[in-house]
């Protein structure tokens, strides 16, 4: 959803936003751009494409000067194009914006500017910024860019420079993410922190509203109104490497295969051996006033949504508690009936989604207690939560989410769990065998990668098949929907999710000889019913790939293949049994010749509406 990057210090500023832009094409890939101050004059280039176009355009001049700013978009007004790239700049060719978010108020402000003898260039929505900013500019940049945001309504991170103060540049954030570096002599900007991470672990996380003026040797910070106040640091632990593909062709592989650590992580401060096995939730302030709780709704968008609705069938088998699970943007343009005594669990990766930002800050609102699930430090989402759990998964680069999506699964069982305890549900000795279960998720999802090939070799016999159905009860009902997104954004294969009883009730219509049909296999229960299901997909020419247990032998003569999962309680099988259709994303994508970590139309953190 477009990356903002800024340098002022001793390099020269172009290599560095080049490089850090880098980090941050994940969030937008469609055009990119620079912004570089030297001797009073900025020189600014921009490309439609992916960052290395921009780079070949400027490989053979030589770009001087020790402040800049840098963008990768992810289009929203206006299409790709060199012209609507950012940086944006006012007429005069002084004043160089840096946007990622939506001003949603821009036609009214360009109409204004145009009826003011503005001549516009552009189509986005980013060219009115650097106009009023131009408009307020009296020889103060900050003063200027404090009058302009008055009038901003919508979400932007912005970065600022102008040719006559050639020692500074102003950042301000509303909605959006945008993080202060703090370097030896050296500051910078971007909107996520991996860009930051060759430069400084020292970083600001700036909050709505408020305004950092980075100058090379030290950082000012202000409100809206232009009052300063003193802020501290945080330190990022993060080790390089894990915001580098380290050895795999893309983000997506490694972060699949990141899942048995991720796992591991997630529930290492979690579990605490007493007399016995224990979970520990303090962090989120877990007690028995929790028992009062007269329902849990969760909220997230995509991925993280499929998260909660595994969710809901979570709380409802191990707390015995009514759950509701929501889609955000839906969530926040309904009239829901929340109270206080709700406990609402919101699930993002970046913490940043503006669906999911909106949907907590309604619930808040009406009192209920909220806990983020959330995998970004610092993310907006996990400051204006009441309390949060982290996923402790690493950064996550690829588009697709995966690693993400089983880790916020690993904290929803926690929390259930502890839940089924405090209300009775579950017994402290069946408490022990589950987590020894969780426990053993992490060296069961190695088993399974470990398997890859066979998910390879798959992929290559059906990479061309033009519909793809995934189909389920319950727990796999719910990874069906994960993995039907999964295939979709990375590998554009038509593919949808069904329950598998309502397949008579109008999906089968669908199926013919150039269906896949993939049949989750692991509610024991309900075994019969999925036999009867895959019966009538095949006797209407479909493929069959089921995933079941490694033990479980009844689907063998009504599969064409078989991908299989180390045994578990079938309720916790939903971590295990996505990861090979991960990889069958991942492969499918690739033998299709797409990049799987930046796939077309999408970007990884939506932080406008
Ligand atoms: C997942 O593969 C997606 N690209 C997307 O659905 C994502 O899960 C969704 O946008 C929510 O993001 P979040 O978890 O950062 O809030």
């Amino acid at each position: 959803m477009c990356g903002i990057v800024g340098y002022i210090g001793q390099e020269q500023a172009t290599p560095v936003l080049i490089n850090a832009l880098k980090k941050l094409e994940y969030r937008g890939y469609d055009s990119a751009g620079i912004a570089v101050l030297d001797s009073g004059y900025i020189t600014v280039r921009k490309a439609k494409g992916r960052l290395r176009v921009l780079e070949e355009k400027i490989a053979t001049e030589v770009i001087r000067g020790n402040l800049g700013i840098g963008h990768t978009r992810w289009a929203t007004h206006g299409e790709p194009s060199d012209i609507n790239s950012h940086p944006q700049t006012d007429v005069s060719g002084k004043i160089a914006v840096v946007h990622n978010g939506i001003i949603e108020n821009y036609s009214k402000l360009k109409t204004w500017l145009e009826n003011n003898g503005i001549l516009f260039r552009s189509e986005t929505d980013t060219e009115v910024i650097a106009h009023l900013i131009n408009f307020n500019y009296n020889g103060d940049l900050l003063a200027a860019v404090i009058e302009t945001i008055k009038k901003l309504e919508g979400s932007y991170a912005i970065g600022v420079i102008c040719e006559n103060e050639p020692d500074r540049i102003i950042a301000v954030r509303k909605d959006n993410p945008l993080i202060v570096g703090k370097g030896d002599g050296e500051n910078l900007i971007a909107s996520d922190v991996p860009a930051l991470l060759e430069y400084t672990r020292n970083v600001y996380y700036l909050d709505d509203m408020e305004i950092a003026v980075l100058y090379k040797d030290r950082v000012d910070f202000f409100d809206e109104y232009g009052t300063k106040h003193g802020k501290d640091f945080s330190r990022v632990d993060w080790d390089i490497s894990s915001a580098e593909k380290g050895g795999y062709e893309h983000f997506m592989l490694k972060e699949i295969h990141e899942q048995p650590k991720a796992l591991a992580n997630t529930l290492r401060a979690r579990i605490k051996t007493y007399a016995s096995k224990a979970i520990n939730l303090d962090e989120i302030g877990f007690n028995s006033g929790w028992a009062k709780a007269e329902r849990v709704v969760i909220t997230a968008c995509g991925t993280a949504w499929h998260a909660g609705v595994v969710g809901k069938y979570i709380f409802e088998y191990f707390a015995g508690i009514p759950t509701d699970v929501d889609i955000a943007s839906e969530y926040r343009y309904r009239n829901p009936i929340l109270n206080p005594d709700n406990i609402f669990i919101i699930i993002s990766q970046s913490g940043e989604t503006a669906d999911t930002l909106a949907a907590m800050r309604m619930a808040k609102k009406a009192g209920a207690k909220i806990i983020a699930v959330t995998n970004v430090v610092g993310s907006t989402l996990a400051r204006e939560a009441d309390l949060v759990m982290y996923t402790w998964a690493g950064p996550e680069i690829a588009v697709a989410s995966t690693k993400a999506f089983t880790t916020q699964l690993m904290c929803l069982y926690l929390i259930a769990f502890q839940f089924g305890l405090l209300r009775g549900e579950i017994t402290g000795d069946r408490l022990e065998k589950l987590i020894l279960a969780l426990e053993n998720l992490s060296g069961q999802a190695e088993k399974i990668l470990s398997d890859e090939a066979s998910v390879q070799r798959f992929a290559a016999r059906q990479f061309n098949k033009t519909k793809v159905f995934f189909m389920g009860r319950l727990f796999d009902y719910a990874i069906s929907l994960e993995s039907a997104l999964k295939l979709k954004e990375i590998s554009y294969t038509h593919s949808e999710a069904f329950a598998a009883g309502e397949l008579k009730h109008g999906p089968i219509a669908l199926v013919d000889n150039d269906t896949l049909a993939v049949a989750f296999c692991t509610q024991s229960e309900l075994f019969d019913k999925m036999d009867s299901s895959i019966k009538q997909v095949k006797a209407r020419g479909a493929t069959v790939l089921v995933i079941t247990y490694e033990d479980e032998d009844r689907f063998n003569s009504i599969a064409d293949e078989i991908f299989r999962i180390p045994r578990t309680y079938d309720e916790l099988t939903p971590v295990l049994s996505v990861i090979p259709c991960q990889l069958f994303a991942y492969y499918c994508a690739v033998q299709r010749g797409h990049d799987p970590d930046k796939p077309r139309n999408l970007a990884k953190s939506v932080t406008v509406e």
